[in-house]
């Protein structure tokens, strides 16, 4: 869908969306298009129980004489509770209720209300943000739709003061979006289509936007000694993958990706970059320790985490933000065959620490393990958040509605979270401690890759932690997240994408030229 700004104007013609506030208070517009229709607004609020609540909508077919083919009444709520996630949810609300209705194109009029602290041009780049987010589809596999069953809204148009502003804040927005799409994209293909050559092969895409993408087959990671990684991945006749994207945008770029001159010295590590971290199984049959079959197609979209961390690079890379960033992949297709490995097998990973296998589809944390260790090892990054697609047990706790967040470091977690709020991609503190630990003793090994029924995600938080040493860290289990079945505000259902605007705005709030 295509995104304007102009001047504030009224058309004379097409579709247009009015805002009202609580308790059907009219904005300027509003009040306009009331007196044009000779007080129709307002009498088709009286005909209805539209009261401008943040929620509601009410559509209006317009009468012959105005022009107009269709008005959409829009509730804002109260003017003092306005803010960016009130305007992308009406965004949303807006793409909902006309993207479907046969109208090419529609005009929204954004005006300035009377106690709200934002200003026009703000309003409606995040109305347009939320607009946007929500007009995601993936009909690529639909080969017999009707053209007149498609989504047929294809241009919005916001109208406000100060459009140039606007149009400039709304920029970098749009940048974030196309990273929030590419994982949307990513996670919804199939597994025969998504596998890890081909999603290594996705993320070199990137090269063309300045991201340095770097791929490692097997033979280079047995040379690494990545072997948990390699035994999730060793029953797949596919190929497993590990990929390195950098993105230096804060300048600095240090090719090798080592120690900067500095560093070698021994000086603080204050131009390492950000690092991200990602789960990137293409398919979770479970392995050996197979799951039950129903529901198994979910199992797409266990590589969310990589996909996550793939997109927030395009996002980066797309608005060119001033921060030196890594993110490293770790893709592996989880399958049973005669290769796989079994219940019971020890595992040497890169870190030298040995494992027990004791469920195979306990396999998330075998392949961030040698993920962890490399990105640690080799750029010595000044923090590390790794996000995963990793345990049943964050849904038990968290449902669909929060991931759960693990960290080592207080401000590391707080930043996290606050980010979280600001885009409605909330987080849910979840606990560390000792105590968990034990419970991943193995008889055998270093440690066995479940712990008991209880406290499963964080036993597997536990076990990722003996992968990051000292580095400030933070783990965010994406389990419940990752897809969603309803509709939602600025998410339609399907994959949603979350992480890729959380961690964006992490660093634009605390990383960025800094
Ligand atoms: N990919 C799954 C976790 C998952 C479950 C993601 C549901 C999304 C929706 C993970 O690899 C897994 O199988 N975890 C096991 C761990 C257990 C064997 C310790 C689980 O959660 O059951
Ligand atoms: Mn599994
Ligand atoms: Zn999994």
């Amino acid at each position: 869908m295509k995104i304007a700004f102009s001047a504030p104007a009224l058309p004379e013609q097409g579709v247009l969306v009015v805002g009202v506030l609580e308790d059907r208070k009219l904005t300027a517009s509003a009040r306009q298009l009331d007196q044009r229709m000779n007080g129709g607004v307002v009498r088709a609020m009286a005909a209805s129980r539209f009261r401008g609540k943040k929620d509601q909508a009410l559509a209006m077919v317009a009468p012959g004489d105005g022009g107009l083919d269709r008005v959409l009444l829009v509730g804002l709520g109260k003017a003092g509770d306005i803010d960016a996630l009130r305007m992308q949810a009406v965004g949303g609300r807006i793409y909902a209720a006309l993207g479907n209705q046969g109208h090419k194109a529609a005009t929204v009029a954004v005006d300035a209300v009377d106690g709200c602290s934002m200003a026009p041009a703000e309003m409606a780049a995040e109305l347009a943000l939320g607009a946007r987010l929500r007009s995601y589809r993936f009909g690529k596999y639909m080969t017999k739709e009707k053209d007149e069953d498609k989504p047929s809204l294809g241009a919005l148009t916001l109208g406000c003061d100060g459009a140039g502003e606007a149009r400039k804040l709304y920029g970098p927005r749009e940048k974030v979006v196309d990273g929030v799409f590419f994982t949307r994209d990513l996670v919804s293909e199939p597994s025969n289509v998504i596998y890890p050559e081909s999603l290594a092969a996705e993320a070199k895409t990137l090269t063309g936007l300045g991201v340095k993408v770097e791929v490692f087959g097997e033979a280079k990671m047995e040379k690494l000694g990545m072997g948990a990684l390699l035994a999730v991945g060793q029953g797949s006749d596919r190929e497993s993958q590990l990929v390195v994207m950098q993105w230096n945008g804060a300048g600095k770029p240090d090719a090798k990706g080592g120690k900067s001159k500095k560093e070698k010295k021994g000086a603080a590590k204050g131009d390492a970059p950000l690092a991200f971290i990602g789960k990137g199984v293409t398919f979770d049959t479970g392995g050996i320790s197979i799951k039950p079959s129903a529901g198994m197609e979910d199992m797409k979209w266990d590589m969310a985490g990589s996909a996550v961390v793939i997109g927030l690079m395009k996002a980066l890379a797309g608005r060119k933000a001033k921060v030196n960033a890594v993110g490293v992949v770790g893709l592996v297709e989880n399958m049973p065959s005669g290769k796989a490995q079994r219940p019971g097998d020890v595992v040497t990973s890169m870190s030298g620490q040995t494992i027990e296998v004791i469920n195979t589809d306990a396999e998330g944390r075998l392949v961030l393990a040698d993920a962890l260790w490399y990105c640690k090892e080799r750029f010595k990054p000044r923090l590390m958040v790794d996000l995963a697609t990793l345990t049943g047990a964050i849904i038990i706790c968290l449902g669909n509605e929060k991931a759960g967040l693990f960290a080592n470091d207080e401000e590391l977690a707080e930043r996290l979270a606050a980010a979280g709020d600001a885009v409605a991609e909330p987080l849910w503190r979840m606990p560390l401690g000792e105590e968990y630990d034990k419970m991943i003793k193995s008889e055998i090994a270093d440690m066995k890759n479940t712990g008991e029924r209880g406290a499963g995600s964080t036993t597997a938080a536990q076990f990722l932690k003996r992968f990051v040493d000292d580095t400030p860290w933070a783990h965010l289990d994406i389990a419940g997240v990752a897809w969603s079945k309803k509709d939602r505000d600025v998410v339609p259902k399907g994959g949603t994408g979350f992480g890729v605007r959380l961690l964006d705005r992490l660093i634009a709030d605390h990383y960025e030229g800094k």
